[in-house]
């Protein structure tokens, strides 16, 4: 088992919501994040079947090209209604524009299209990898259960935020503070994970 010092970590991550929720949970310890995109570094074809094998991926390609250890994090939103789609295709199903709103609108088209009975019971997986540059990697998971609402609400967070109100609450995602959805979300349960074993 590996720990992560100070000094710098690659955010293996393209999309800007994630990076900036991540730079933020990291804030504490004394690690410097660095974007992959102020590397250039390329954005990987996600061709796992897995949350994890997706991250997996991710990470291990920006410990090799960078030289430095790299966090990635694959996520996505799973509605029970739809056998758990989107799931690993979340940001596909928002197209080449990232259009969420298309998607969300999809979504619950999609739900509606399955009869009266189907509920909007939702969740989403954070799967996040360390990888170092010797091939060693570490593997973290964190869920949230909630349910979906229509219409979607609130400008804060990204993707599928306003659409999904966790478990126990009443505002979606996208309604809350930061530092809310930062004490409760999949990735939040996941960085727990990552801190008890590596920090
Ligand atoms: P990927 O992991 O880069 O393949 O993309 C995951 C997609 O899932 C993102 O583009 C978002 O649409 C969605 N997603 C993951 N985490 C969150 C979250 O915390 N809030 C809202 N949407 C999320």
């Amino acid at each position: 088992m590996r720990k992560l010092g100070p000094g710098r970590l690659v955010i293996a991550s393209h999309n800007a919501g994630k990076v900036r929720e991540i730079t933020e949970l990291l804030g504490p310890f004394g690690i410097e994040p660095v974007s992959a995109a102020s590397l250039d570094l390329p954005e990987p074809e996600e061709t796992g079947t897995t949350f994890l094998s997706n991250a997996e991926l991710k990470a291990v390609q920006a410990a090799d090209l960078s030289g430095l250890p790299a966090l990635s994090d694959d996520s996505g939103l799973c509605v029970e209604a739809l056998n758990g789609d989107p799931g690993i295709f979340s940001a596909r199903w928002a197209g080449p524009d990232k259009d969420f709103g298309l998607a969300m609108q999809r979504i619950w088209q999609e739900v509606a299209a399955k009869g009266p009975d189907a509920g909007h019971d939702a969740y989403f997986i954070c799967a996040l990898v360390v990888a170092w540059p010797d091939g060693y990697t570490m593997e973290f998971e964190g869920r949230i259960d909630g349910r979906l609402v229509w219409p979607p609400r609130g400008d804060q967070g990204f993707g599928y935020d306003p659409f999904f109100v966790p478990n126990g609450h009443e505002q979606t995602f996208g309604e809350m503070e930061p530092a809310a959805k930062h004490a409760m979300s999949h990735r939040a349960r996941a960085f727990e994970l990552l801190k008890e074993r590596l920090l």
